[in-house]
């Protein structure tokens, strides 16, 4: 896929199944996020990734973290189910660091840029991947059996995987009004 194309053509893939990336291309996935613009080279960000086996540890996860919030029992076994949507997920975790240059909103910047240009890789090696949230980043049980510690934050779970159905290009959303050339 050509780099403008990629650029231009973006679009995320919520149906998903295997084959996922195999470690070589996952090495891509990591080469290209490290790619990221980073002040001071910091490098804010870190991912822990799940696959095969371990996707069932993340559902125990997930569903421990929604039992604590006290969820209804439907939605406990939902949240059991969502790492079953991919073949591989990873979570992103921006890193806060003390800098007297580079407060925290650049780090976080520089993380999701990060994990921007991991989805970006997926997509340029033939795989669809979507970025998901949602209250389990929140979830102090979750972040202390990942071991997100006090100045990390989660910041996304990538689901990457093959795409069920081919890739919708959207059509291009309207930027002109985002853009205004200085005429004084
Ligand atoms: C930080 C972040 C969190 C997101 N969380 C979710 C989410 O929890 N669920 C979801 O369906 N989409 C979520 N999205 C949006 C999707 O990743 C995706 O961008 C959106 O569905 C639009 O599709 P597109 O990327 O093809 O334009 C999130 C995006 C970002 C940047």
């Amino acid at each position: 896929m050509q780099a403008l194309e990629l650029l231009t053509t973006r679009s995320s893939m919520p149906r998903l199944q295997a084959p996922a990336p195999n470690s070589e291309q996952l090495n891509v996935m990591f080469r290209a996020a490290a790619r990221a613009p980073d002040h001071v080279q910091l490098m804010p960000y870190r991912f822990i990734v799940f696959e095969q086996q371990q996707l069932d540890e993340l559902g125990q996860l997930f569903k421990q973290a929604a039992e604590q919030q006290q969820l209804s029992d439907l939605d406990v076994e939902r949240a059991q189910q969502l790492p079953s949507r991919a073949p591989l997920v990873i979570v992103a975790i921006a890193c806060y660091q003390n800098h007297e240059k580079v407060p925290q909103w650049e780090q976080l910047a520089s993380a999701a840029c990060a994990t921007c240009m991991l989805q970006q890789a997926a997509f340029a090696q033939g795989f669809g991947a979507i970025w998901r949230s949602g209250w389990l980043t929140e979830s102090e049980l979750l972040r202390e059996q990942l071991g997100v510690s006090s100045s990390e934050a989660i910041i996304g779970f990538m689901y990457v995987g093959t795409a069920v159905v081919a890739m919708p290009t959207k059509p291009d959303k309207d930027w002109s009004g985002k853009v205004r050339f200085w005429a004084g």
